[in-house]
């Protein structure tokens, strides 16, 4: 039986393996990336069989607010318990918690046993920026600049996880009036999010802002909650649904669906 523990630097290669089984590395192209930040703020564990790493689960916090955002077993492995067994070390039962749940059943199941019922459905949009002229034009800032913005928008303050996302050299912070994007180019696409704003009016004016700085990204990427305004808009100027996940969250940790974007992997 696999048992669990925090991840040590030496599991990294095993916990990238995994992750690379799932695909989950494919837009992260250098290091450090979201799992070398996940270790090294001490929120990464691993499920672990025959010394070798089969599972790995990670979080992120924004203040109070948990972020399960991995949870990640391999399929020989899989329903033998290490993905409950990770939950019940990863999470907090007495806090307020969320996650974007797969459409795999077991994960669903298990996220509603540990009191994270699923809410509204959460859309990755692929497609070209061919979108609306935004009314009034984005500014370059500093993820410092966002992070009260940000905090108000995604259910907590994550100042640090905001500077060392917006240090990285191919992010980009920008604000549109009372809304802001953060940008991440790899070659030939474009990641925006996280996004949002004081209102919905605010967060699709800076999302569609941040979009206009990059006319020529062949490719962009976005996450959208289905309660959000922006999804028929975008829908309507040819994004096209790549994917879908159901987000679900304990009680006490709703989040504004219609004036924040995620990132899928940083919550
Ligand atoms: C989802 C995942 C992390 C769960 O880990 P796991 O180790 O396989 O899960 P566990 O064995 O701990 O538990 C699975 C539970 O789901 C339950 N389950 C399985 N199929 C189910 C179904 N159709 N309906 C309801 N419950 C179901 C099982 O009964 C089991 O609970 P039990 O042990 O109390 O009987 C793992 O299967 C996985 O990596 N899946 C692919 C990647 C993925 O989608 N990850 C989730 C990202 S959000």
């Amino acid at each position: 039986m696999p048992t669990v523990r925090p991840a040590t630097a030496a599991d990294l290669p095993g916990v990238r393996a995994v992750a690379e089984h799932f695909g989950n590395l494919s837009h992260w192209l250098r290091r450090p990336d979201y799992l070398d930040r996940e270790h090294d703020t001490g929120r990464l564990w691993v499920g672990v069989h025959d010394r070798a790493v089969v599972g790995f689960g990670g979080t992120t916090a924004r203040g109070a607010l948990t972020h399960l955002a991995d949870l990640f077993v391999l399929p020989e492995h899989q329903s033998s318990g290490v993905g409950q067994a990770l939950l019940a070390r990863l999470l907090p039962v007495d806090a307020p918690r969320i996650v974007f749940a797969s459409s795999d059943p077991r994960a669903v199941a298990l996220y509603t046993r540990q009191g994270m019922l699923p809410c509204c459905p959460l859309l990755y949009l692929r497609g070209s920026p061919g979108t609306p002229p935004p009314p009034h034009p984005a500014r370059r800032v500093t993820a410092a600049d966002l992070a009260d913005l940000d905090a108000a928008a995604s259910g907590g303050p994550r100042r640090a996880d905001l500077a060392w996302y917006g240090a990285l050299p191919e992010v980009s912070a920008w604000r549109a009036g009372d809304g802001y994007a953060f940008a991440r180019t790899v070659p030939g696409e474009l990641l925006l999010g996280p996004a949002g704003g004081a209102t919905p009016e605010d967060c699709a004016a800076a999302v569609l802002a941040a979009l206009a700085e990059y006319g020529d990204v062949p490719t962009v990427r976005l996450v959208v909650f289905g309660p959000n305004p922006l999804l028929p808009l975008l829908l309507a100027y040819g994004f096209r649904v790549a994917d879908m996940d159901v987000f679900a969250a304990s009680e006490s940790a709703p989040l504004p669906f219609d004036r924040y974007l995620p990132h899928p992997d940083l919550g």
